[in-house]
């Protein structure tokens, strides 16, 4: 999807060979969850870019964990604690391999991407921005990527500079590039749009902040679920994922960091395992990663997700790419053929996500209708308010696709936003 120049042109001749490679009804017994009855229908689920759902192999992961290997990690000399600490800390370099990162200490376990942007605020943003320093964020931003920032507004009196979108959803670039200006102190931008579906030039916009020397960290809660990521290649300062996106258990993320930033940033929380030494009078840090771990963590969820790394890795990127590409230029056709219907998010370079409005009937009313279809979809502002308005819309239904998903789901869901058309329209 990343290498995709249309998400709607040219695509078959691509796909034909994919098809071969990629076999979804394969794929999908893997996970048990999607063979489900909703409401007496077969289960489409739509709902992806909300969470994804997980295969197996991740659920037995944790299960073997609590099974065989339950201890707390980092602290006992006993077996289990040695095997559970092993597990655990191989996660770190998957996640070091899934990112091109240089080094897997500069993998830092959080809850997930807001936890992750919420530190990078917090230690890094908060110790080096003073009042009237800007950071500069886009109008596709998550709440996760807009509030954090607002709160150390009103802690320090910075300024949030908001670069623009056109009407297909896509950055205005020569704006972003106006916005970066001697005050700017620091760059924050979704890879890709949980509403819209746009994948942003972030290498591009990393390239024309680190001109001025502003550090870029790139929500990539959207973007890692359907593209290879390469830190290196995207030169960021900090990318965000998390785990429930990327097929993986919920409670775990991960914040990648280039180790200079994340070395000179203060703790972001104090506690166990993120200590060198603790006395009344002094205490002392551990090193990067385990300065910002404090605290028990979620060992079995990031156990799990590195078994979903290894999922993902076995099918291959490429390929669970390719086929939902596939299904996107096939959803974005089949909508756009259904009179009423409008989508909202028509860029470029898009990854799988298809939001849309329908003359008359309000999202919540298509949501419900297609619930009772057995369709799983998201209405509403999908915590991207300022996005709405943008678009000038209340909320929009938002279908976001996976690999498991099939052409038949989406021929279902057509039928189904028809039929709502009929009950409301
Ligand atoms: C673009 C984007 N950023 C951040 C988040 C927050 O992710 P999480 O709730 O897993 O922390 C989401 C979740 O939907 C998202 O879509």
């Amino acid at each position: 999807m990343a290498t995709a120049t249309s998400a709607v042109q040219g695509v078959e001749s691509t796909y034909a060979l994919a098809a071969q490679e990629f076999d979804v009804r394969r794929v999908r017994e893997d996970f048990p969850i999607l063979g489900q009855m909703v409401h007496g229908k077969p289960l489409v689920y739509l709902d992806n870019a909300a969470t994804s759902q997980k295969p197996l192999a991740v659920i037995e992961a944790e299960r073997r964990f609590y099974l065989e290997d339950c201890a707390n990690i980092h602290r006992g000399v006993h077996l289990l604690s040695e095997r559970a600490t092993k597990a655990y800390e191989e996660v770190r370099v998957k996640i070091q391999q899934l990112l091109n990162a240089p080094e897997a200490k500069q993998i830092v376990f959080v809850r997930g991407t807001t936890e992750a942007i919420n530190l990078v605020v917090s230690s890094y943003a908060r110790r080096n921005l003073q009042p009237g320093d800007e950071v500069v964020i886009t109008a596709m931003e998550h709440h996760a990527n807009i509030v954090p920032w607002q709160m150390l507004r009103e802690e320090k009196g910075i300024a949030l500079r908001i670069a623009p979108i056109n009407d297909r959803g896509e950055l205005v670039f020569e704006e972003f590039e106006k916005l970066l200006g001697p005050r700017t102190r620091f760059v924050s931008v979704t890879h890709v749009s949980n509403v819209l579906g746009t994948i942003n030039p972030v290498r591009e916009m990393v390239q024309a902040a680190h001109r001025l020397n502003i550090p870029v960290l790139v929500d990539g809660a959207q973007a890692a679920p359907h593209m290879k990521i390469d830190v290196q290649q995207l030169e960021c300062d900090f990318y965000a994922f998390s785990s429930h996106k990327v097929f993986g258990p919920t409670g775990v993320g991960a914040l990648y960091g280039k180790l200079r930033l994340l070395e000179s940033m203060p703790p972001y929380q104090g506690g166990g395992d993120m200590i060198s030494s603790v006395s009344f009078e002094k205490t002392t840090y551990n090193t990067v990663p385990y300065k910002f771990e404090a605290g028990t963590p979620n060992i079995a969820a990031t156990i799990g997700l590195g078994a979903a790394i290894d999922y993902v890795n076995s099918l291959g990127i490429e390929n669970l790419a390719r086929h939902e590409h596939e299904l996107l230029v096939y959803a974005t056709e089949k909508l756009s053929q259904i009179p009423g219907v409008r989508i909202i998010g028509t860029a470029r370079e898009k990854a799988s996500v298809v939001s849309f409005v329908l003359d008359g009937v309000h999202p919540h009313d298509i949501g419900t209708v297609l619930d009772q279809e057995g369709i799983a979809v998201r209405t509403g502002h999908h915590c991207a308010q300022p996005l709405m308005e943008r678009f000038k819309v209340p909320a929009t239904a938002r279908a976001s696709l996976a690999f498991y998903n099939t052409k038949e789901e989406i021929d279902t869901l057509v039928e189904a936003i028809e039929k709502a058309k009929q009950i409301f329209g």
